[in-house]
């Protein structure tokens, strides 16, 4: 996947994840609302066709790197490469099936990826962040419909895919709280 010359008039967006089922309506939006999105996509769960496709839906190539975000110095070199205004991320793998069979697997995609984010963006580039929750993260509901002040259940996580983000949930915001805006 080769990348194209972008607009540098424009914020640009990094999103990991970005050829997904979130992360390419994503873009799209983004697109719309005039900012450039820098797609970051090791293929693992969908094929570059996705991107192709959404490229003919917005009428314009899309900046793209096929890169693993476990790959820490090719991360790296695209922060090097653009100057990032924010990043929305959705790479993740998401089958509560899957995670059961391959914990191990999940727990190392889904954070590993998140801690070579955060030491690009802190260690290298030292960036504040925000973050949203994900619902899953609060196990078995005490009340609905959720908010941020739920209380985290982590034992009621039935799957590797639910304990991945609740770990990543609480590194996000530790981080939050050691790097404040
Ligand atoms: N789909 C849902 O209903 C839903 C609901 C709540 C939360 N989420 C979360 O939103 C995020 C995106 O979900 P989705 O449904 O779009 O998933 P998706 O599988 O459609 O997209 C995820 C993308 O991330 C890529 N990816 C995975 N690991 C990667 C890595 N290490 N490096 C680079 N790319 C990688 C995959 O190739 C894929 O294109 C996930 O974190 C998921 O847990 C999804």
């Amino acid at each position: 996947m080769a990348a194209t010359t972008g607009d540098s008039n424009k914020l640009q967006v990094l999103v990991p994840g970005d050829i997904g089922f979130i992360g390419s309506h994503c873009i799209i939006e983004l697109i719309n609302a005039g900012y450039e999105p820098i797609v970051v996509d090791n293929l693992s769960n969908f094929s570059i066709v996705c991107l192709q496709r959404v490229e003919q839906i917005v009428g314009c190539r899309i900046i793209n790197y096929k890169i693993d975000c476990l790959d820490l110095e090719g991360l790296r070199d695209i922060f090097k490469k653009h100057s990032t205004y924010a990043i929305m991320n959705f790479a993740a793998w998401k089958s509560v099936d899957e995670s059961v069979e391959k914990p191990v697997l999940y727990y190392k995609n889904n954070v590993g990826y998140l801690l070579n984010l955060l030491t690009v963006l802190f260690v290298f580039f030292f960036k504040p962040i925000n973050h949203d929750f994900l619902t899953i993260v609060y196990g078995s509901p005490k009340y609905l419909s959720f908010d941020e002040k739920h209380p985290y259940i982590g034992d009621s996580i039935t799957n590797p895919y639910g304990k991945s983000k609740y770990i990543c949930e609480h590194i996000l915001k530790d981080t939050t709280i050691a790097y404040p805006n």
